[in-house]
């Protein structure tokens, strides 16, 4: 059954029409023409289709839009403010942590969502949170360590 939802998307609030058996990945990229968010194995595996929903990594696909009444969503089209990138997408484009780039956008959501919760992680922790967001171009050991680096800057900065 259709049905309106009302929900912020990247700091705007919006209101939209959907059906009942719709993904929120479908509704982002299909209906409201956001493709950053990527489509990838549509069952949960591989975390290209991440998004943060009230702050937390999930999985788009996984997720009915109709569920997210109410509640706030930020893609990868939210994530850099007026024209500067986030400081976890300067360090990827820095250290070439990506190749083809279909995960990168749920990679850096991913990371956004442990250094708000988990300032000081260790590397333990940043393979943890990023353990739900395959890279087939195989490229884990450059994304952790940009992560730790920006998580060392940004502490760095915090005390200064
Ligand atoms: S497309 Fe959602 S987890 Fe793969
Ligand atoms: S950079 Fe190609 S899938 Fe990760």
């Amino acid at each position: 059954m259709n049905k309106i939802i009302k929900f912020t998307l990247n700091g705007d609030p919006i209101e939209i029409a959907c059906e009942s058996n719709l993904a929120l990945l479908d509704l982002i990229r299909d209906k409201i023409g956001l493709t950053g968010t990527k489509k990838g194995c549509e069952e949960g595996e591989c975390g290209a289709c991440t998004i943060l929903l009230d702050g937390n990594p999930v999985n788009s696909c996984l997720t009915l839009a109709q569920e997210i009444e109410g509640h706030e969503v930020v893609t990868i089209e939210g994530i850099s403010k007026g024209g500067k990138l986030h400081p976890i997408q300067d360090e990827f484009i820095t250290r070439w942590a990506f190749q083809c780039g279909y995960c990168t956008p749920g990679m850096v959501l991913s990371s956004i969502a442990l250094l708000n919760k988990i300032p000081h992680p260790t590397e333990y922790e940043v393979r943890e949170a990023i353990s739900g967001n395959l890279c087939r171009c195989t490229g884990y050991q450059k994304y952790v360590e940009s992560i730790l680096a920006v998580a060392a800057q940004m502490n760095k900065e915090a005390k200064v």
